[in-house]
């Protein structure tokens, strides 16, 4: 399976990416990790996606579409991947999409994590994340085991530079403007499963394995 996951900021892509990997053996592509991974390195593409990404604006199409062309061709990729937080803009669409023609196959499914944006602020303050892993927690509706801690590994649990209250105003408002017309554009080819992202997480994992099958 191909999947796509569009949502915004908070919507629970992330937290829902790892529990679909387990259950269908896909590949987890997100970019806003990749490219977080790249600014911790300094790589020469961490060094240009940082100002926007401290901005909550889009990085530039071409520097993702790179990252999503080489990771696409992996073996590891080959039976299917979920997309976390690509494409994000029409051009990153329609690349995809001639990516995927050469290739010889499509997009199965894009699933559109609906929720309104007032329900976001809790969300995205009280994340606390396991950079490495890219696992994350939620001081009030996904407690690690210990304050702080990532369950796994036992190493230190970081805010993201930009999940606060004024960068999320910026991130909320490029999903409305370059985002949602994604939306639209898998909506005309009929593949979109629009889920009820504002419930629980585990309400959330039933409608994607429904969405699924
Ligand atoms: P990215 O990392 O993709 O950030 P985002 O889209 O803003 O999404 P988040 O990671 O904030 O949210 P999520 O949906 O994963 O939420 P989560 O599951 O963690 O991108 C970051 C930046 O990189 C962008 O701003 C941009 O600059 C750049 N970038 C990335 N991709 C790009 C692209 N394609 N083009 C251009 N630029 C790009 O959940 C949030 C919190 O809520 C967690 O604490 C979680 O525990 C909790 N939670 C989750 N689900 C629930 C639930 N159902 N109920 C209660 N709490 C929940
Ligand atoms: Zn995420």
């Amino acid at each position: 399976k191909r999947v796509i996951l569009i949502g915004p900021p908070g919507c629970g892509k992330g937290t829902q990416s790892p529990i679909m990997k387990e259950e269908y053996c896909l590949c987890h592509l997100a970019t806003g990790d990749m490219l977080r991974a790249a600014v911790a390195a300094k790589t020469p593409l961490g060094i240009k996606a940082k100002e926007a990404m401290d901005k909550g604006e889009l990085v530039s199409d071409e520097l993702v579409v790179g990252i999503i062309d080489e990771a696409i061709k992996k073996p590891s990729c080959e039976k299917g991947f979920i997309l976390d937080g690509f494409p994000r803009t029409v051009v990153q669409a329609k690349k995809l999409d001639a990516m995927l023609e050469k290739q010889g196959v499509k997009v199965d499914k894009v699933l559109n994590f609906e929720i309104a944006d007032s329900v976001l602020e809790e969300r995205i303050t009280g994340r606390w994340i396991h950079p490495a892993s890219g696992r994350s927690y939620h001081t009030k509706f996904a407690p690690p085991k210990v304050p702080g801690i990532d369950d796994v590994t036992g190493e230190v649990l970081v805010q993201r530079k930009d999940d606060n209250a004024n960068v999320l105003r910026s991130r909320l408002a490029a999903f409305h403007k370059q985002t949602k017309p994604v939306i639209d554009h898998y909506k005309q080819k009929g593949v979109v499963n629009t889920l009820h992202a504002e419930k629980s997480a585990k309400a959330v994992t039933e409608e994607i394995k429904e969405a699924l099958g």
